[in-house]
C-alpha cells in the first residue's frame, strides 16, 4: 500500500450505542432444521448464537439514539449521518434517509455499502468530512443479513445475524488521532460472496476463509505501516466478527495475540458492517480501552473489500 495515506489528529469516539434484536438463534436451534451441530460450527466458527428479527433501519435508530444520549448530544448538533449498510430496507430510496428522519436529525445522510467492511469506509470517509468542516458525525452499522439468508443452506445459514452498532465521531483536542487507515477493494474476487437483488446469499466459504485471513493481515500491515507504529504497540484490537478462526490466523500474520483481539462473535456471529461497532462498545463498555490506547480496527467482506483504521484514543472523562 501507498505511503501518501495521512492520518488526522484531533478526532476522537464521543459516544457509542448498540442495538440487537430480542430473538436468540442457537446452534442448537439451527441443529433441528439443519444437518449441522453445535460442535461443528463452534469448532469452524467460534459462533455458538446469534440475533435475528428487526429492520435495518429500526435497529439504526435504537443504536443511533443510544450513541447520541451517550454523547450527551441532541439531533441538531449532528452535521451528517452515515450508514454503513449492505442490507438496506429498500432498494430506493437510500435507509439513511429513514434513520435521519426517525432520529429527527437536521443534516445530512448517505448509506455505504461496502459489505462487513463498510463502518470501516464510514469511519474513515467521517473524519474526512470532519476534516472538511463538518463537527460531529454520527456513523452506523446497521444489518439484516437473515432476510438475504437461505436458512436451508447450512453452509451460510450457521453464520450470520442482525444487529446494529453507532457511534458519534467528533473533531476534538483531547489528544484522539487517526494515525492510520487502508482501504481496499478486490473487484475480481466479487463471485465468491454475492447477493442478487430478490435472492439470497451465495459463498464460497473456504475460498471465502482463504481470502479474508490474507486481506484482513494486508489491510492490518498497510495501516499499521501508515501509522508508523509497530504491531506491538497496538493495544486493542476490533476484528470484523465473522469467525474466531479467521481472527486468529490474520493475526498471527500481523504479529499480535490473539488475546488483544475484542471477540463477541460467539453472542451475535456475523453482522456485517454492525460487527465492528458492536464489539468496539462491548469494549467500550467492559473498560478495555485506556487513555492513550492505540486500537487497531480491521474487517473484511464481499467485493472483496477490506479497510482498517489505527486509532489513538484520547482522554477517558468518567
Ligand atoms: N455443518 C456440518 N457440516 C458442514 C456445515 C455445517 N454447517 N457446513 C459445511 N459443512 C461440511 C461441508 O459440506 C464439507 O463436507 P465435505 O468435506 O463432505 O465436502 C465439510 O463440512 C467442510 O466444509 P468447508 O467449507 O471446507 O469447511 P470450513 O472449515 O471451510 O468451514 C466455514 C466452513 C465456517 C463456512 C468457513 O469456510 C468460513 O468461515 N468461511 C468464511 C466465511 C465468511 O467469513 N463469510 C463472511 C464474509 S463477510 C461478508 O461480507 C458477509
Amino acid at each position: 500500500m501507498t505511503d501518501r495515506l495521512k492520518g488526522m489528529a484531533g478526532i476522537r469516539i464521543s459516544g457509542w450505542g448498540v442495538a440487537l434484536p430480542e430473538k436468540v438463534v442457537t446452534n442448537e436451534d439451527l441443529s433441528k432444521t439443519l444437518d449441522t451441530s453445535n460442535e461443528w460450527i463452534l469448532e469452524r466458527s467460534g459462533i455458538a448464537e446469534r440475533r435475528i428479527g428487526g429492520t435495518t433501519s429500526g435497529l439504526a435508530v435504537e443504536a443511533g439514539k443510544l450513541a447520541l444520549e451517550s454523547a450527551g448530544l441532541e439531533p441538531h448538533d449532528i452535521d451528517l449521518l452515515i450508514l454503513a449498510t449492505t442490507t438496506p430496507d429498500d432498494q430506493v430510496p437510500a435507509t439513511s434517509s429513514k434513520v435521519q428522519h426517525e432520529l429527527a436529525l437536521t443534516c445530512g445522510a448517505m448509506d455505504v455499502n461496502a459489505a462487513c467492511s463498510g463502518f470501516v469506509y464510514s469511519l474513515v470517509a467521517g473524519s474526512g468530512f470532519l476534516h472538511a468542516g463538518c463537527n460531529r458525525i454520527l456513523v452506523i452499522g446497521s444489518e439484516t443479513l437473515s432476510r438475504f439468508t437461505d436458512w436451508q443452506d447450512r453452509s451460510t445459514a450457521i453464520l450470520f445475524g442482525d444487529g446494529a452498532g453507532a457511534v458519534v465521531l467528533e473533531s476534538s483536542s483531547d489528544g484522539g488521532e487517526l494515525l492510520g487507515w487502508d482501504l481496499s477493494s478486490s473487484g475480481e474476487l466479487r463471485d465468491l460472496l454475492y447477493c442478487s437483488i430478490g435472492g439470497k446469499i451465495h459463498m464460497a466459504g473456504s475460498e471465502v476463509f482463504r481470502k479474508a485471513v490474507i486481506a484482513m493481515a494486508n489491510s492490518g500491515k498497510a495501516s499499521i505501516a501508515n501509522a508508523g507504529i509497530a504491531p506491538e504497540e497496538i493495544s486493542l484490537v476490533i476484528p470484523h466478527q465473522a469467525n474466531i478462526r479467521i481472527i486468529e490466523t490474520s493475526l498471527k500474520r500481523l504479529g499480535i495475540p490473539l488475546e488483544k483481539a475484542v471477540w463477541v462473535g460467539d453472542k451475535y456471529a456475523n453482522t456485517s458492517a454492525a460487527s465492528i461497532p458492536i464489539a468496539l462498545a462491548h469494549a467500550l463498555d467492559n473498560g478495555q480501552v485506556k487513555e492513550n490506547d492505540v486500537i487497531l480496527l480491521v474487517g473484511f467482506g464481499a467485493g472483496m473489500t477490506s479497510a482498517s483504521a489505527v486509532i489513538k484514543w484520547g482522554e477517558i472523562n468518567d
